[in-house]
């Protein structure tokens, strides 16, 4: 059995999709929790063993120097991947450039569609058949990196915000824990430009009903 893939979780609130990666990881582990602040989600971090840290925005000069804090710890700590988890701070630019190809985020909404906030009653005002969640790579723009894979659900005429957002969450806990078991078994890959998968996630993909993006690994 080859060694678990260490990631690191960046949370700033309730942290349902950090409980979710928690229970649901196979092939990665967590190691470290960070946070900018201090949020309930840290108990479930906490509750699990698993180490971590927060560094808040007043007790450092700049933005810049407080995330190169928290952006350290997950350096030192040796992880490979950092997973974005409802983590509510703008990423510096030199940040977002050293973890690039290494740093995703789970999004509430079918990017391009909906980047922001309010992406759920934003759905319904739009009169959109079909809403969802996306898993991508971090890009210097606002939630605009190479999509990984997207989860989608129907928007029923009963649907409020609160109803939708039930519905997406419930997707976001699936499919983000299973993207990174993927890319955890090299079965989803990006080399800076494009977000590769092999046959094994594509089957797997459609087994629980993701839509992947990116190209099919060629056969070696
Ligand atoms: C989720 O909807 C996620 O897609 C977005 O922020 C929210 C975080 O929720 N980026 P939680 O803290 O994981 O419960």
């Amino acid at each position: 059995m080859p060694a678990a893939f260490p990631i690191a979780v960046f949370i700033s609130g309730r942290g349902s999709n950090l409980q979710a990666l928690i229970e649901r990881a196979e092939h990665f582990k967590i190691e470290l929790v960070c946070s900018n602040l201090d949020c309930p989600g840290l108990d479930y971090a906490r509750n699990a063993g698993i180490k971590t840290v927060t560094h808040t925005r007043k007790n450092f000069p700049s933005r810049l120097a407080q995330q190169e804090a928290l952006f350290g710890a997950a350096q030192q700590q040796g992880v490979k991947l950092i997973a974005l988890a409802g983590f509510m701070q703008i990423i510096e630019q030199s940040i977002v450039d050293a973890w690039f190809g290494k740093m995703i985020n789970i999004h509430p909404s079918l990017l391009p569609k909906f980047p922001g906030l309010d992406t759920h009653q934003r759905a319904i005002d739009a009169k959109e058949a079909e809403h969802g969640c996306s898993v991508h790579f971090v890009d210097g723009g606002m939630d605009t990196g190479p999509l990984i894979a997207q989860g989608r659900c129907g928007v029923l005429p009963t649907d409020d915000a609160h109803s939708l957002a039930q519905r997406v969450l419930g997707i976001e806990h699936r499919i983000y824990a299973w993207v990174l078991n993927q890319i955890a078994r090299g079965g989803s890959t990006f080399d800076g430009r494009t977000v590769q998968y092999n046959t094994t996630t594509e089957a797997a993909a459609a087994h629980e009903g993701f839509v992947l993006h990116g190209v099919r690994m060629s056969a070696r």
